[in-house]
C-alpha cells in the first residue's frame, strides 16, 4: 500500500505528520500496549520533532524510540542524530528512560557499535516478546542520491538479509562512518512515511515514486504487510506528474 501526499509547506506537512503520529501510537497502545518507533536524523524532520515536542497527552510513557541511523561520531558531535533528536524532541517528553535506545558511539568500532546496537533491539523483542523486529513507525529522509537511513546506492549493505543493524564505510570521508538499520529490520515496519522537502529533492523524488529505479535504496524500501507514506512539500513533488497524486 503506497500513499503520496504534498503540502504547501513544512509547517502543513509537520502538522499533518503528528496527526499520523497520534492516530497510530494511540491505535498501538489501545490494542497492544505499546508504540515503537524509529526516527531519522537530517535537516528534513526538523520542525516536525519540535511540533511533535509540544503534544504532553500522546501516550509518552508507552512509547518506544530507536534511531533509524547514526555517524560514529561522539554524542556532542552537531552531525550526531541523537543528540539533535534529543535536543529537539526527547528531552522534552515523558518517556521512561529505558523506553529510548540510541545507536551509541562510545564504543570503539562502529561494528562494535552496531553490534551492541542490534543486541539492545533484540533485547527490547524480547521484553515485547516478539522474534523479529516490527516497528509500527519508521520514519525515513530520502539523500539527493537516492539513499535512505545510511544505506547508499551500491553499498553491500543493501544485500544484508540476516542482521538488523550494521556499520557502513565509505570512500567519502564526508559520509563518515555510520551504523544504520537494514532493510529487513525497515521493510518489517507497520507503517514507514518519508519526508523530503525542497527543489533539491524534486529529480530523486521522481525517480523514487514514478520511475521507481530499483537500484535506489529509497526504491527498495517495501514495506512487506506495512504502509508506505510520501508526505513532500509542493517544491520536492514538482516533477511528480499530477496523476499519481492522492491527497
Ligand atoms: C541522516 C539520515 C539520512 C537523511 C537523508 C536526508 O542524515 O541522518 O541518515 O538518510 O535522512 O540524508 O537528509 P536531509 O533531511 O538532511 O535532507
Amino acid at each position: 500500500m503506497e500513499e503520496i501526499r504534498i503540502f504547501k509547506d513544512m509547517t502543513q506537512l509537520a502538522e499533518y505528520a503528528v496527526l499520523k503520529w497520534a492516530e497510530i501510537s494511540r491505535a498501538e497502545v489501545k490494542t497492544k500496549g505499546y508504540f515503537s518507533v524509529a526516527l531519522s536524523g537530517g535537516r528534513t524532520p526538523g520542525a516536525f520533532y519540535k511540533k511533535l515536542a509540544g503534544q504532553k497527552d500522546f501516550p509518552w510513557g508507552q512509547t518506544h524510540v530507536f534511531m533509524v541511523d547514526e555517524r560514529f561520531v561522539p554524542y556532542d558531535s552537531e552531525e550526531n542524530n541523537y543528540h539533535m533528536i534529543n535536543m529537539a524532541l526527547l528531552r522534552h517528553l515523558d518517556i521512561p528512560p529505558k523506553n529510548i535506545h540510541p545507536i551509541l558511539t562510545t564504543e570503539t568500532t562502529a561494528e562494535t557499535s552496531a553490534e551492541r546496537y542490534e543486541k539492545d533491539i533484540i533485547s527490547y523483542c524480547k521484553s515485547v516478546r516478539t522474534n523479529q523486529p516490527r516497528f509500527d513507525l519508521i520514519l525515513l529522509g530520502i539523500g539527493e542520491d537516492g539513499h535512505t537511513a545510511s544505506l547508499f546506492p551500491g553499498a553491500p549493505t543493501l544485500k544484508e538479509t540476516g542482521r538488523l543493524a550494521v556499520a557502513v564505510h565509505s570512500q567519502d570521508q564526508s559520509k563518515r562512518e555510520r551504523i544504520t538499520l537494514t532493510f529487513p529490520v525497515i521493510n518489517n515496519a507497520q507503517h514507514v512515511y518519508f519526508m523530503a522537502e525542497g527543489a533539491g529533492k524534486a529529480a530523486i523524488i521522481k525517480e523514487v515514486v514514478e520511475v521507481k529505479n530499483q537500484r535506489l535504496p529509497a526504491v527498495m524500501v517495501s514495506p512487506y504487510e506495512g504502509k508506505l507514506v510520501f508526505l513532500l512539500d509542493h517544491s520536492a513533488a514538482s516533477l511528480i506528474p499530477g496523476k499519481m497524486i492522492q491527497t
